[in-house]
């Protein structure tokens, strides 16, 4: 059996960071792309040191901000490795927002980032395994498998979908859209 396997908590990251003005868009909230940069600085951090390796982005899921953030609030993000393949790692990502003025925690969002080691040459390499010691790590080590598969079947499906989708003038499906088709 290979021995190269890693406790969850050995690569664990906290980081936090003040909402300044300038982060601000028009509307006087955070944008989001300030913190989608956040998360994937953290993402980075905790795959790179579970792997002892540089890492890439390879996909982001379930980026769906519940709550605006705004300017004042102390943002602190948890990221912790949730499930490892040969090269590639899941890091979940829970994102809350913090205002000392008015007393409140909000949790604003939690997406899984993949992440992939690569070696000197630029190509995938391994990473070690995961040793999972709460049930909670087990439940999310399945859970991540389950939403492999499910990304699986949806890009069939959606392949599927493109392929029979005819643009006719008189589609059905668009008759209760807010669209006009001019072709
Ligand atoms: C992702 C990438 C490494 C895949 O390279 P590849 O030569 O096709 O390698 P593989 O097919 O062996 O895939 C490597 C791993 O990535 C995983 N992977 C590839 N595409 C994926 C996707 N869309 N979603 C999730 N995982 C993916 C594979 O499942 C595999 O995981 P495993 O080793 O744990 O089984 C390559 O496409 C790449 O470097 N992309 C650019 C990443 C980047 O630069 N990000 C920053 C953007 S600015």
């Amino acid at each position: 059996m290979e021995d190269n396997f890693k406790e969850v908590s050995y690569s664990a990251t906290t980081v936090s960071e003040l909402m300044i003005p300038a982060y601000a868009n028009f509307g006087g909230k955070i944008h989001g792309g300030i913190i989608l940069s956040l998360m994937d600085k953290v993402a980075y951090a905790c795959a790179s040191k579970h792997a002892s390796n540089y890492c890439v982005t390879v996909s982001v899921e379930n980026v769906e901000f519940i709550d605006p953030i705004e300017v004042g609030e102390m943002v602190t993000l948890y990221a912790s490795v949730n499930y490892v393949g040969t090269s590639s790692m899941v890091v979940r990502i829970k994102v809350i927002a913090e205002n000392f003025l008015i007393g409140t925690v909000k949790h604003t969002n939690t997406s899984y980032f993949t992440m992939v080691a690569k070696d000197a040459n630029g190509k995938p390499t391994k990473v070690p395994g995961l040793i999972l010691e709460t049930k909670e790590e087990v439940k999310r080590f399945l859970e991540a498998i389950k939403r492999k598969e499910l990304r699986t079947s949806y890009k069939k499906a959606m392949q599927d979908v493109r392929i029979s989708l005819l643009v006719e003038p008189e589609d059905k499906m668009l008759e209760n859209e807010r669209c006009i088709l001019r072709l």
